[in-house]
């Protein structure tokens, strides 16, 4: 039988409130939120409420929660320029982690992020929850039928949303990490494309500024080389336009047919595909509708930790340090292709 992993919250924010501790709740067979610490006390006291939490299990400072006993893993949900020290102090603690995207605010933080759960056996893990949709497992066996992958166009593009609570928090309007919203958002589309199709290896984009509270550049157009040398495509991500429908999809061309990943309906993914070397020998189009859970990824992401976790191994735990590393050298590469008008740009690899 699995063991019940007891969880440390440290950042009782928006998401760790709406989404995680909602997670882990329907998921009490394999967690049990056992603690909580928040820089804001009066925050955590709230949390700890919906949590079941006694107040003698809301702490004033990271160090206790990391000393409490009970906690098996720490999850952590604070602006990522706090993830590398949050890091240091959990191994030095003797307690796995699970930290939010991106891996860091910077490249620097991000190579030392991996070379930090590098030096230790502990599982580490930042929380890419896109990696585990449902719709990715799907869509690589029926890639298997369109042959040799030559090109792709992703496009994630929306309407800017007022009154977004996400938008409202200070740290992101004044982002310390780099991008601002195409690193905090851009990530879980670059997890997405990358798994499916294989890592960036070039990339030439121009980025700019649509809206003031962004804080940053917050609309990427580029065109991409993958590692394979074979592929090229392009990949488009932003919501700070006007009115707009929400298109979110991957196409994707092979040489012996082509296929769309739509997740404009986020909770209800379709691939389309059709087979044939040449309009002459194309099949119909089939189509073929993926059932969802409702975290959009975050219970199996939890479950894979868990697996990570109760089995003291962590190679089990897909979005590791060196997976979400990629993601965001693909967003410094981006702001660096457009500092420079959209030269190619290498993505830096570790
Ligand atoms: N995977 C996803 O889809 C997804 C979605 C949303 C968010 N996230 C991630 O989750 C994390 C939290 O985001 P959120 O939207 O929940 O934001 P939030 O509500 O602002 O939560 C941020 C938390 O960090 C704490 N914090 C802020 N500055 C701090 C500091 N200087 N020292 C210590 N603690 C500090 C805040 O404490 P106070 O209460 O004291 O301000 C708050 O608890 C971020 O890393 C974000 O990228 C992921």
């Amino acid at each position: 039988m699995s063991p019940i992993l007891k969880v440390g919250v440290v950042g009782t924010g928006i998401f760790a409130t709406d989404r995680h501790l909602p997670s882990y709740q329907e998921m009490s067979d394999n967690f049990k939120v056992v603690a909580a610490y928040n820089r804001t006390k009066a925050k955590a006291l709230i949390f700890a409420e919906k949590a079941g939490l006694p107040d003698n299990k809301v702490y004033d400072d990271l160090d206790q929660i990391l000393n409490d006993k009970d906690v098996d893993y720490i999850d952590a949900l604070l602006p990522v320029q706090f993830n590398v020290s949050t890091l240091q102090k959990a191994i030095a603690a003797g307690k796995p982690i699970l930290m939010e995207k991106p891996i860091a605010a910077t490249m620097e933080q991000a190579r030392k992020m991996v070379q930090l759960a590098d030096s230790t056996d502990l599982p580490v893990g930042i929380a890419e929850n896109w990696l585990y949709l449902q719709v990715i497992e799907p869509a690589k066996e029926q890639l298997k039928r369109i042959g040799e992958v030559v090109g792709f166009t992703h496009n994630s593009t929306g309407p800017f949303v007022q009154d977004n609570k996400y938008l409202a928090t200070t740290w992101r309007q004044n982002p310390e990490h780099i991008g601002g919203f195409l690193s905090d958002g851009g990530v879980h589309q670059l997890a997405l494309v990358t798994d499916i199709l294989g890592e960036f290896d070039t990339i030439s984009a121009l980025t700019s500024q649509v809206r003031e509270v962004s804080g940053a550049d917050d609309i990427v157009f580029s065109t991409v080389r993958l590692r394979n040398k074979k592929t090229i495509g392009t990949f488009t991500y932003g919501s700070a336009f006007g009115a707009s429908e929400k298109s979110v999809f991957l196409k994707i061309y092979g040489t012996k047919g082509s296929m769309v990943i739509d997740l404009s309906n986020k909770t209800k993914p379709v691939i389309k595909i059709r087979v044939g070397d040449s309009a002459e020998s194309a099949s119909a189009e089939e189509v073929i509708e993926v059932n969802v859970e409702e975290s959009f990824g975050v219970n199996p992401e939890f479950l894979n930790f868990h697996e990570a976790v109760a089995k003291k191994d962590k190679t089990l735990f897909k979005s590791s340090p060196r997976a979400a590393f990629h993601h965001l050298a693909c967003v410094a590469a981006f702001l660096e292709s457009s500092a420079t008008n959209g030269d190619h740009v290498t993505v830096e690899r570790i």
